[in-house]
């Protein structure tokens, strides 16, 4: 509690609401002081992501924190939409594009967008990213636009400075009105962006083309004002309220954008290419903007077939934002969202949204072109792990060999949905990896979004994460039996190594219960020996040698353990699980379990619940899942 209260304070310290006011005059010695806050736009947004942090990794691809909490597994695309705002901020051409987002559904486009504008909310409480604005304009147009055109240049040539704005209309009219043309003079005042407050972020989502009405960019008159002013290109009876007037300074999302009429795309054309807005009642009125747009492929492939548009091609900067393609991200994908829903106090069994990751990572890759390549190899590949046959440094030739990777498959709402839909059944408190591949098959089924072809393509994935479940299971389990794997395994070194000095000395044994002499036990030596390979003529060799290390220790006062010879250990470990296999299969598979078993299932159960974060209801679906898979092995 304490902790956050804290935190809340540290917050108001550093975006302290700096309310600030003061003449035209005053502000140009704080511009002079701090030349950034004449940056414009895009230049803005870039400083923005690059100071919450850019790590660069040993290939020499950049890595932004400001993405990093939210958005998984997409570095490469989110690379290139930074590398528009760099080469935007550096004054390329290419800031006086559209950015447009395409992809498959639900592959983060809206997120990302989402990001840069609470980012810019944030930014713009600052220091660094501090944004001032003349006094009362709708627009919150820069104060820089008041210097006049004839002193801009010496005013670069002091300052380093390039103003290149114009004042809108109303600005114009109230600097020779009421300032009789004393810049000087002009009230300025630092502004806070927020998208709820209409200042510095605008949105547009197009709906009926026939209907919507172009105001909704540009403004419109405000025809109760015009008798007051006598004219309709008075701008004091002109709203300047359009999502694009609002937006000016900072960002204009725009949403689904091919879906827009055209005419909204024209508009928005010119005013990334010419900075300006065409209202057709005023001359064009200058705005500074970074527009972002995001659409989804379907949309973006008709808008690219169609000849009509083709002078708009060449106007955007089209950045693809494929599906994630790593299974660890992809988990975190589902946590994240999972984290926004209600359903926190359920439990979401171990492993379970990596099976469930697994699965939609497959559905998204492309059948490997490289003989031995298999897909899920491909899969392990991509997140990282290296697999028999192929290496991390294959990874590019392969990446080289797929046409669209990431733009098809199941998207992380999907999943999401699949579970949710499992996890509000009245008696569930826990959801394990076989729920919801279950609920992804049914989904499938239920669902008419899905071809014929895919859903059984989908079906064969939906087997394969099974089976990469069942190994996982399986090995789980095991480990739980083996709650005293070490103590077990220097038991049956000391047994082994007894039996080796015997047989090397050719003396006998004392049975630790009768007491009786007994022959060295051959059939224990040769079994653990048979483990790692060892052949019958080759036994003394090996003993010996195993010998030599306990001689070798001893004189070294070191203490020889089932560890110390790799061969001697892997045998060991063989040995024990092979034991194993059968005590779990008979304990887990006990149609009526002795007090033994039952006492040792118990201890399994505990042992999942206190070190793997099962809870009782998942451990037991476990063990009867791991049973049923024994029971089908011969
Ligand atoms: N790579 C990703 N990393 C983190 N979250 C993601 C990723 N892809 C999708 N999501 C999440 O999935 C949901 C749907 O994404 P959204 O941004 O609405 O998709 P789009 O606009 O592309 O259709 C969002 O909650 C988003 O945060
Ligand atoms: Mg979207």
């Amino acid at each position: 509690m304490a902790s956050i209260l804290e935190k809340i304070a540290a917050h108001l310290q550093t975006h302290r609401m700096a309310a600030w006011e003061g003449t035209f005059r005053d502000y140009l010695s704080l511009v002079l002081q701090q030349p950034t806050l004449a940056q414009r736009a895009h230049a803005r947004l870039y400083s923005m992501i690059h100071t919450a942090g850019v790590r660069v990794d040993e290939a020499g691809k950049e890595h932004y924190a400001f993405f990093e909490r939210d958005l998984f597994g997409i570095d490469e695309p989110l690379a290139k939409v930074v590398e528009y705002f760099k080469a935007a901020a550096l004054g390329s051409d290419v800031g006086r594009r559209i950015l447009l987002l395409y992809g498959p559904p639900s592959s983060g486009k809206s997120q990302l967008v989402i990001l840069l504008k609470r980012g810019l909310e944030e930014f713009a409480h600052t220091d660094a990213g501090a944004v001032y604005a003349i006094a009362d304009c709708p627009q919150h147009e820069d104060p820089l636009n008041l210097v006049p055109h004839a002193l801009r240049r010496e005013f670069q040539e002091e300052t380093g400075i390039h103003i290149e704005g114009e004042l809108c209309p109303l600005c114009a009219l109230t600097l020779r009105e009421k300032y009789q043309g004393d810049i000087y003079k002009v009230l300025v005042r630092r502004v806070f962006f927020s998208e709820k407050e209409r200042c510095g972020i605008g949105t547009f989502v197009p709906s009926d083309p026939k209907s919507q009405d172009i105001a909704e960019l540009v403004g419109s008159i405000d025809l109760s004002t015009i008798g007051d002013y006598g004219s309709e290109s008075d701008p004091r009876a002109y709203r300047f309220d359009g999502e694009l007037n609002v937006a000016n300074r900072g960002m204009m999302e725009f949403i689904e954008m091919l879906k827009a009429d055209e005419r909204f795309l024209y508009v928005l054309l010119t005013l990334a290419q010419e900075k300006n807005i065409k209202t057709g009642r005023f001359p064009l009125i200058y705005a500074d903007e970074c527009v972002i747009a995001h659409t989804n492929e379907t949309e973006f492939n008709e808008f690219l077939a169609d000849k009509k548009s083709e002078a708009l091609h060449d106007r955007m900067i089209m950045v693809r934002i494929p599906y994630n393609l790593k299974v660890s991200q992809e988990e975190r994908i589902y946590e994240k969202l999972l984290r926004q829903t209600n359903m926190q106090h359920l439990h979401i069994a171990p492993h379970a949204l990596r099976v469930a990751a697994i699965f939609a990572i497959l559905s998204r890759l492309e059948e490997p072109k490289t003989a031995g390549l298999t897909l899920l190899k491909k899969l392990k590949l991509y997140d990282g792990e290296d697999v028999e046959g192929f290496r991390q440094k294959d990874l590019k030739l392969i990446q080289e060999q797929t046409e669209r990777e990431g733009m098809d498959g199941i998207s992380p709402r999907f999943i999401i949905n699949r579970i949710s839909s499992s996890l509000i059944k009245p008696d569930a408190r826990c959801i394990n990896p076989i729920d919801i591949l279950r609920a992804i098959r049914d989904g499938m089924e239920s669902q008419g979004q899905f071809k014929k072809a895919d859903r059984e393509r989908y079906h064969q994935l939906i087997a394969e994460a099974r089976r990469e479940y069942d190994e996982i299971a399986r090995n789980d389990v095991q480990k739980a039996f083996f709650v005293s794997f070490e103590q077990e395994a220097s038991t049956l070194v000391d047994n082994y190594l007894d039996n080796v000095e015997a047989y090397l000395d050719h003396t006998k044994l004392t049975d630790p219960i009768t007491g009786e002499e007994v022959p060295p036990d051959e059939k224990l030596m040769r079994s653990l020996e048979q483990k790692v390979h060892v052949p019958e003529h080759g036994k003394d060799s090996f003993r010996n040698e195993i010998f030599r290390k306990v001689a070798m220790a001893h004189r070294h006062g070191e203490k020889f353990d089932y560890t110390t010879h790799e061969k001697l250990k892997e045998a060991i470990e063989k040995q024990l699980f092979e034991e194993r296999r059968d005590t779990i299969k008979l304990t887990i598979s006990a149609r009526s379990p002795d007090t033994e078993q039952v006492r040792k299932l118990n201890d399994v159960v505990e042992t999942l619940i206190a070190r793997e974060g099962y809870c009782s209801e998942c451990a037991n679906e476990l063990l009867k899942y791991v049973s049923s898979l024994l029971a089908r092995e011969k």
